[in-house]
């Protein structure tokens, strides 16, 4: 990998990621090169970015025509008629398939606008610019488009790879502390299930990373988790079997976010890092990981004050509400629940190897609470 390029390989598409400080002004020229032919581009972009952000964007685009679609993001409007409305204004002004849609946006932006260019003409040209150290380090990549549904989170939605990101972590100076300590959690995921020395890296430098937002860590942490989500993406695109691992900490995460009817009271990263912490318990108490592993990670959220402790966000009445939902997740394929737990730290259980019953898991939650 060059320091700033890395090359995403899956079956339906090699696509590169770029990482680099302002880069956000050569989206032009970097479409010219990559997609060279692109006449309209539609943008995609969270409303509450600062100006700027999106100023710079269209600077870059002056010879393209261009349409501008705002959303302020929640899980809400995350939805099946809001990407029809705008996969409809696409179709009114004659989008085809060598034109482009562009995200620019946090996880929920890009989810839907990956969606949406999956769904117009059967495909249209995407660029995902992830404005979120979430969406920096995991929504971006590997092509999963969705939109939620009464039933709950993500149930609605597609594979489809863009044809690059843009990784700009300027664009991360406006966000608030609560988005980087979730976007943290996805790195932190990432060096658990795949990378001790990673972890022992976070260690290190977590704090750099968090509280004082040092560019370089920044940055650093950024490249280092996006080539380990790509390894796994590029072995298993479709999440027929390795995929799955990235779901570490997420089963018990979907149930909490949806228990709090995703609300802003939890965003998706904090109820992650609640997951993780969780799963690393139970992993533990089945015999897995050892205790001293299990007090090191223990340590590490301790040291980061992240999310930790379930009975200071919900109640023991609501575990029947969060396993119910957890029993809902499209992973599971019986009555059971599917979890992945960690073997070590850097080592998972395998895909499809671990089920629970939901009274086990209740009885577990329930032990937070005496
Ligand atoms: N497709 C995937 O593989 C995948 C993976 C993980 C998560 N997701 C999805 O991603 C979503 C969560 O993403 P997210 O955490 O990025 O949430 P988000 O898109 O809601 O962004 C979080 C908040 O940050 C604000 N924001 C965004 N960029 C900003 C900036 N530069 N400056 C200031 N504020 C900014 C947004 O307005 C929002 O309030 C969930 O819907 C989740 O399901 C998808």
């Amino acid at each position: 990998m060059k320091k700033n390029k890395l090359i995403v390989k899956t079956k339906s598409k090699n696509y590169p990621i770029f990482f680099g400080n302002n880069i956000i002004n050569s989206t032009g020229t970097l479409i010219e090169k990559n997609i060279p032919g692109v006449k309209k581009i539609c943008i995609i972009s969270d409303g509450r970015l600062p100006r700027l952000i999106l100023k710079k964007l269209t600077s870059s685009l002056k010879k393209y025509k261009i349409i501008i679609y705002k959303l302020k993001p929640s899980e809400k409007i995350k939805n099946i008629s809001i990407a029809t409305k705008i996969i409809e204004k696409l179709l009114n002004e004659n989008f085809n398939k060598s034109d482009c849609v562009i995200s620019l946006g946090g996880g929920i932006i890009g989810d839907l606008s990956a969606f949406v260019s999956n769904l117009t003409k059967r495909g249209l040209k995407f660029i995902n610019i992830p404005t979120t150290l979430l969406a920096q380090v995991d929504a971006s990549i590997g092509g999963k488009t969705g939109v939620n549904s009464k039933q709950g989170k993500n149930l609605i939605g597609t594979f489809y790879q863009p044809d690059f990101i843009l990784s700009d972590v300027s664009t991360l100076k406006s966000l608030s502390q609560r988005e980087i300590v979730s976007g943290y959690g996805e790195i932190l995921k990432h060096s658990l299930i795949q990378n001790k020395k990673l972890f022992f890296w976070l260690l290190k430098n977590g704090k750099k990373i968090i509280y004082k937002r040092n560019n370089f860590f920044l940055k650093e942490s950024i490249i280092k988790s996006c080539k380990i989500k790509c390894k796994v993406v590029e072995k298993d695109e479709k999440e027929k079997d390795l995929r799955m691992i990235l779901n570490f900490g997420h089963t018990f995460g979907h149930g909490f976010e949806a228990a709090k009817n995703f609300s802003k009271s939890l965003n998706h990263g904090e109820a992650v890092l609640l997951g993780m912490m969780i799963a690393s318990d139970l992993s533990y108490k089945r015999g897995k990981l050892t205790y001293k592993e299990l007090s090191l990670i223990k340590k590490h959220y301790r040291d980061l004050k992240l999310p930790m402790h379930i009975n200071k966000i919900f109640k023991k009445t609501d575990i029947k509400k969060i396993v119910n939902f957890m029993k809902k997740d499209k992973k599971n394929v019986s009555e059971k629940i599917n979890l992945i737990l960690l073997n070590k730290i850097g080592k998972t259980t395998k895909p499809k190897e671990y089920f629970l019953e939901d009274k086990v898991i209740k009885k577990f939650l329930t032990s937070y609470f005496s």
